[in-house]
């Protein structure tokens, strides 16, 4: 089927959830993605902070030949190969005990708020006086399903399908009086993203971080980090909590993990696993067989090729050319974030949106989260040469925007 015949069809067929950018992709090599004219498009989103290693890595193809022709799925009655495997693997690299896996990010975190309260009645069971509240953060994003909602802060994507579950409460991002204000005996968890992704790509504080850990360690609380979109790499060390020297009880990875196959994980201590006993929470597909051997060859790429160093001073060089844009360009507000996961604010949305559009017709993926902030998520083997071309494209159409602004802006001078 040709686009025309697709969009068709789609429109009449698939629940309207997306409003896709009129493009078909059919093939993809290293950091692009090919369409169906062979058009080649440089991928700085990585299907949503993704395809780690970018298209068509031979890594991922020989895992998936080779562990599609053994077995693809065994459901999770039995044992194979690959979640020991992993597990061992993720938590070295997160300083955590256990491993669950699921299929999705939302999942990793529906699975780490069970465990909070399942911990919590552990705790009461034991004659302690912990609660069952939630302590989650405004501007966050964790999930579509109802639980993560619950902690997602937003309200459009929370109010329509509300009443959602009670016993959440949200505390004013950064903001340590608020956080230390809202927290009791009570509270089961505190629930963050190190770098909180969908709001905008804002990494928290260390004062704030820190606050979390030690009120949760004064109280036996958890401390949740969701590492979804922030972990795995993507800013230079396994999880951005790390970045801050924090080690939390819980953590979640998902997005990465398996190179574009589904997997998640949650992560916890040997101390929160007591609270989960067989037949408590499960999954159908999570951690099969196909999609641990993909994670275990995206981890072992990962060092081979040693991508987090490439990750660090990409990242940095990256984030040096457009602090060094923002200089130059008045309609920049705000340079963040770490590693390759980056975000330039903007000063409107129109203009972010048309920014979008426009890299888009130059053949190069960006998005837009958080109404005014461009998004940044990029393959982990990105090199200068791709930042150098997406840099120089953002500089042309900003130069663009702000004569056409000031040509819009005289012409109205000399007509009143
Ligand atoms: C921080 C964070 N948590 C959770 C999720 C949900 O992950 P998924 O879309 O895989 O369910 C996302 C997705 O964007 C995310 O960025």
């Amino acid at each position: 089927m040709k686009l025309e015949a697709i969009q068709a069809a789609e429109a009449k067929l698939l629940l309207p959830t997306y409003e896709r950018n009129p493009i078909l992709f059919v093939d993809g090599e290293g950091m692009n993605l090919i369409d169906e004219n062979g058009n080649r498009y440089l991928d700085l989103l990585s299907g949503i902070g993704v395809n780690a290693l970018g298209y068509g890595h031979p890594a991922v193809i020989q895992a998936i030949e080779q562990q599609s022709r053994k077995l693809v799925h065994i459901s999770n009655l039995y044992f194979h190969q690959g979640q020991a495997e992993l597990a061992l693997r993720l938590t070295e690299k997160t300083g955590l005990d256990r491993a669950f896996f699921c299929n999705s990010g939302t999942e990793a975190w529906e699975a780490a708020m069970k465990l909070a309260r399942a911990y919590s009645a552990l705790k009461r069971s034991e004659g302690h006086a912990m609660g069952t509240r939630f302590l989650a953060i405004e501007n966050s994003f964790h999930g579509r399903t109802m639980g993560a909602l619950s902690t997602t802060h937003k309200e459009k994507y929370r109010e329509p399908f509300e009443p959602l579950i009670p016993g959440v409460d949200f505390v004013r991002f950064n903001d340590v009086d608020h956080l230390r204000a809202s927290f009791s005996s009570d509270v089961c968890a505190i629930l963050m993203e190190s770098i909180q992704g969908e709001g905008g790509i804002r990494p928290v504080s260390q004062e704030f971080i820190a606050a979390a850990r030690a009120l949760t360690k004064s109280t036996g609380a958890l401390l949740v980090v969701d590492e979804i979109q922030s972990g795995f790499g993507r800013t230079g060390k396994w999880c951005a909590y790390q970045h801050f020297g924090v080690q939390p009880d819980v953590t979640t990875l998902a997005k990465p993990l398996a190179g574009g196959l589904p997997l998640g994980a949650m992560l916890c201590t040997e101390e929160a696993s007591r609270a989960i006993h067989p037949g408590l929470h499960g999954t159908t597909f999570g951690g099969g067989p196909l999609a641990c051997a993909v994670a275990m060859a995206v981890m072992d790429t990962i060092e081979q090729e040693d991508l987090l160093t490439n990750i660090q001073e990409t990242g940095e060089y990256f984030k040096r050319q457009l602090q060094d844009l923002a200089a130059k360009q008045e309609s920049v507000v705000e340079v963040r974030g770490l590693g390759l996961m980056l975000s330039m604010e903007m000063e409107s949305a129109e203009l972010a949106k048309r920014i979008v559009t426009r890299m888009l017709e130059r053949r190069i993926l960006i998005n837009r989260t958080s109404e005014t902030v461009l998004r940044f998520l990029p393959p982990y083997i990105m090199g200068r040469e791709h930042v150098d071309l997406a840099v120089r494209a953002m500089n042309e159409i900003l130069t663009e925007e702000d004569a056409s602004q000031h040509k819009g802006v005289t012409e109205w001078a000399a007509k009143h």
